[in-house]
């Protein structure tokens, strides 16, 4: 038995549970300050004030700076925002790139050849787009390192909620950021294997009558001409648009450049490259299924680099 002297230390005990937030329908927002009424109250375990459990166990091996910045939860941001930003310019560079697939068998190839050479005779072939390589695989592996490290630690944050969600400031794209980035992932990897690779080659129908190693045509062409793999790469497509949407604008907020002039441009900058993107990549598919992007036979690309690659030769 114990004495709880106003309503608010009732309030703090549990005993008024209609009053969380000092928001109490009966008495008014402010009765905190309510006159002193003096009443016994029973005192039963599960009104003992709760005391909050860490957000999460403190790291076993503290980093040395900066690498301690993140194991904090605004470093783990700054890092999803900038390797996001990163892969932003990767998304629209590369379909600015493949836009060269319209210009024909030859030209595409050429493009693809020269991405291998870059710095050639200085450099032995394929180690610039390497070092690129290598820049995007630690980009995607801190992009998804960070998402999924903040997830557990806002998961274990958010366990106290005990009425629903208000999801007043969220919107689609972003409730579904978590959905989206994982297609992509998957995407990622299955894109890889089959244009890249040539893994998906005789495997299940996909690639047509194979892959050439070097003809992008081609092998788009033979990849996309299914049906079933054209409405996946559309629905690819569509995720990285709405995954892309929502990043770009929390890409800002993250690493802290939201002045009052810049935050109303944002919005519009995400919705522009979301669009070009998915207007872009949507038309790949589209257009071989069209029939407009098409390559007949494999090119072969040994005697075309041998040739120079000859211009106006393209089907
Ligand atoms: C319909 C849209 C797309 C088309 C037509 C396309 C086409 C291609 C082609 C032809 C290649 C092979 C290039 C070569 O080996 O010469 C390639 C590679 C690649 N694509 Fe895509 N792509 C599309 C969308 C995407 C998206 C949305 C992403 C990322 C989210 C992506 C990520 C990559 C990566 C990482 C590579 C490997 C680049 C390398 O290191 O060689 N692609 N793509």
């Amino acid at each position: 038995m114990s004495f709880l002297t106003t309503r608010h230390d009732r309030y703090r005990a549990g005993v008024l549970p209609s009053c969380l937030g000092g928001h109490c329908p009966t008495m008014g927002q402010h009765h905190i300050k309510d006159k002193v009424e003096t009443m016994a109250v029973t005192q039963r375990p599960q009104d003992k004030l709760r005391t909050p459990k860490p957000l999460k166990k403190a790291a076993r091996i503290i980093l040395p700076w900066p690498l301690n910045l993140y194991q904090t939860a605004i470093g783990k941001k700054w890092v999803m925002g900038l390797t996001g930003l990163g892969l932003v310019g990767f998304v629209v560079a590369h379909m600015i790139g493949n836009l060269h697939l319209y210009e024909g068998q030859i030209a595409v190839a050429e493009y693809a050849h020269s991405l291998r050479t870059i710095a050639d005779g200085l450099l032995p072939e394929t180690a610039v787009l390497w070092v690129l390589r290598l820049g995007l695989i630690s980009m995607f592996g801190l992009h998804i390192h960070s998402a999924v490290t903040l997830t557990r630690m806002n998961q274990v944050a958010n366990s106290a909620y005990q009425a629903p969600r208000d999801y007043a400031k969220a919107n689609f794209a972003s409730r579904t950021t978590r959905i989206t980035g994982l297609i992509i992932a998957v995407f990622v990897i299955w894109h890889l294997a089959d244009l890249t690779w040539g893994f998906t080659d005789g495997f299940m129908g996909w690639q047509g009558d194979g892959f050439n190693h070097g003809d992008p045509l081609w092998n788009v062409d033979q990849s996309m001409s299914n049906i079933v793999i054209a409405l996946w790469y559309m629905i690819a497509t569509v995720a990285v648009a709405v995954h892309l949407f929502h990043g770009i604008g929390s890409a800002f907020t993250s690493i802290g450049i939201n002045s009052p002039k810049i935050t109303p441009l944002v919005k519009p900058l995400a919705a522009g490259i979301a669009g070009l993107i998915l207007v872009g990549n949507l038309l790949f598919p589209i257009m071989v299924q069209a029939g407009v992007l098409e390559a007949d036979t494999p090119a072969d690309i040994h005697q075309l680099i041998e040739d120079g690659f000859p211009h106006g030769e393209n089907e």
